[in-house]
């Protein structure tokens, strides 16, 4: 018997990977994390299979459900929204599930971050812009930010941000932004991205709060650089045409000339 966590992806039901689908319609049990995992890949659970939403259960009460179906020898598919590594709540339920000799694998899935992206249709590392994206999050109500870890000091790296669980709180961010990023800075704002109401707002951090003033308050995500609204980068020296590369040495010279590695 095997405990199998998924990632459910960002919501799209065709956003699951293909090793995901097969392990739930494999596993005779399956729970799944409340409104955020789309309702469509229940689908994929075989006929009778015991299919249970943890939103309204504990901690105690999970590891229970996962404990009745080891006794009984039952695979189970454990869903979380978009990819495992990250608020997932998965971490403690590992924890358990070792402490009990209990078998598990993990699979991953599409995280909102990425899924955001490609409706915004943006790459977030640009050269010379941002090569490096900070996923964070403002303090909530479950779960504080370890002190070192301030909107404020992400920000002076002038890294993308993808700020997630916060959209309660535009305002009050684009007003800490403005005094690193500068009041122009691009931002986004993907609500339920890849979902059928999927709305995205596109803005600067001086206007941001106002564009979106009105928008649902939950399952959004605010992404704040200047990789969102940039034509003018260098292009990568990755696919110049005179990068000398492995898979492209540029002359019998190259130290990669007539390497097959
Ligand atoms: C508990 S976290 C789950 C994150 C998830 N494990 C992941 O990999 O993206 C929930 C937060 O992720 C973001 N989120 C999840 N799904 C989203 C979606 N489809 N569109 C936009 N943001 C989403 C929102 O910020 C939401 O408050």
């Amino acid at each position: 018997m095997t405990v199998h966590f998924i990632g459910a992806g960002p919501g799209a039901a065709d956003l699951l990977t293909l090793r995901g689908r097969d392990l739930i319609a494999a596993s005779p049990v399956c729970l799944y994390a409340g409104s955020l995992v789309p309702a469509a890949l229940l689908d994929h659970c075989p006929p009778g299979a015991r299919i249970v939403n943890t939103a309204p259960l504990s901690l105690d009460q999970i590891i229970a459900e996962i404990a009745a179906a080891h006794a009984s020898g039952l695979d189970v598919a454990r869903l979380h929204s978009g990819d495992l590594s990250i608020w997932s709540a998965m971490g403690e339920q590992l924890r358990r599930l070792r402490a009990m000799n209990i078998p598990f694998d993990v699979t991953p899935g599409v995280p909102a971050f990425a899924a955001a992206a490609a409706v915004l249709e943006v790459e977030l590392t640009l050269p010379g812009l941002a090569q490096s994206v900070v996923l964070t999050r403002t303090s909530g109500r479950a779960s504080a930010m370890p002190p070192a870890e301030t909107l404020a000091a992400f920000a002076a790296t002038g890294a993308t941000l993808a700020i997630h669980l916060s959209i309660h709180r535009l305002a009050e961010i684009a007003a800490e932004l403005s005094a690193t990023h500068g009041p122009d800075c691009p931002v986004a704002i993907v609500w339920r991205a890849s979902w059928p109401d999927q709305r995205i707002v596109r803005a600067t951090l001086s206007t941001i709060a106002e564009a979106a003033s009105g928008g649902p308050e939950r399952t959004a995500l605010i992404l704040v650089g200047p990789v969102l609204a940039a034509d003018d980068f260098a292009d990568s020296s990755l696919y110049a045409p005179s990068y000398d590369r492995r898979f492209r040495p540029q002359s019998a010279a190259s130290r990669f000339a007539g390497d097959d590695a």
